[in-house]
């Protein structure tokens, strides 16, 4: 395992592309063609419409069971899931791992055959270990989809697709965007897949902004350009996406304290005004206000964190009706 790659195993796109080159699980956004990815979010922007209608259920997943096993904390990204597994038609279980037979001493594989004879679909996994979602993958029966929900601080794809529609529907075209991800590049899974999606995306300068200590070694050999002046690097993005400092990840001190760390690389009214004059804000979330991010310019006007939030259940209705081999017909 190295820096830019904490995934242990080799890459897996043998396993989540189908002969075809159709979309059998969703591990990873890595090495995921320009095509494939288009098409995700040009689905999603299907389901989107849907979304803002009175009647927001589609039959697509009609007779398909989802199960939601979060290994986890999460908030957006499990009742995304969940909600779009609903809005597909599809029956729903979301299982709390730490109140599953797993911590009666059941293995994993165990607890997988068990939800396979229960018929299930398709498994929806977050895990504290990089390459959960690939394990699970590879040992499941061949019907069954995956789809990575984020993997200790290797991948979040979804949520990496999510940023991604929400920055084209905000600012359009990608090629001509300044895009600054700020931040704990280093153990974050959200950076890691934004970084390989707005690069296949063709976006026009994708920058990474942190202090070294947060900071992938050779990050610079992931196509972006990196700083570790905050003033510097906000220069006139049209993008800011902040990253949380993933405490829970960390060994060691990366940082004096919360508030020299705020001092430096905390967004603030006056910090944000160095990027252009109509850039927005995002953040996947969890937020940490007053460690990298004032209530201000979370809660302020350019501020898009909870249209992410929205547009994560169309880019989930997506992918979750790919993997299962639908295409959306939704009405207009
Ligand atoms: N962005 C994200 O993954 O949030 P949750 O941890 O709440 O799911």
């Amino acid at each position: 395992m190295n820096a830019l790659n904490p995934r242990p195993g080799p890459l897996p796109n043998t396993l989540q592309l189908t002969d075809e080159r159709q979309l059998r699980h969703l591990l990873d956004v890595e090495g995921l063609g320009r095509p494939l990815l288009e098409q995700i979010l040009d689905n999603a922007e299907s389901f989107a419409g849907l979304n803002d209608q009175g009647v927001k259920k589609v039959p697509l997943l009609r007779g398909k069971t989802v199960a939601n096993l979060f290994f986890e904390p999460s908030t957006r990204t499990r009742t995304t899931f969940e909600l779009a597994a609903k809005r597909l038609s599809a029956d729903v279980m979301s299982l709390t791992m730490s109140a599953s037979s797993t911590t009666k001493g059941e293995t994993l594989l165990d607890t997988l055959r068990n939800l396979e004879a229960m018929q299930c679909d398709m498994f929806i996994v977050r895990h504290a270990e990089a390459g959960a979602a690939h394990f699970i993958a590879r040992h499941v029966a061949p019907n069954i989809a995956v789809i990575n929900a984020g993997d200790g601080r290797h991948a979040h794809p979804t949520q990496a697709l999510l940023d991604v529609f929400t920055i084209r529907r905000h600012k359009g075209e990608l090629s001509r965007l300044r895009i600054a991800i700020v931040g704990d590049v280093l153990h974050s899974r959200v950076a890691r897949s934004e970084i390989h999606a707005l690069n296949t995306l063709a976006a026009g300068e994708v920058r990474v902004i942190g202090p070294r200590t947060l900071l992938p070694a050779g990050v610079e050999r992931l196509g972006v350009q990196v700083y570790h002046d905050m003033d510097e690097g906000l220069r006139d993005v049209d993008v800011v996406i902040m990253l949380r400092l993933q405490r829970e990840r960390m060994q060691g001190a990366f940082i004096p304290s919360e508030h020299e760390y705020f001092q430096r690389y905390g967004l603030t009214e006056a910090r944000l005004a160095l990027a252009a004059p109509d850039a927005i804000v995002m953040h996947p979330g969890p937020a940490n206000r007053g460690v990298e991010i004032t209530s201000e310019v979370a809660d302020g006007p350019q501020s898009v964190i909870l249209r992410q939030v929205t547009y994560g259940l169309s880019i989930r209705m997506a992918v979750m009706s790919m993997v299962m081999g639908v295409n959306p017909k939704v009405p207009a």
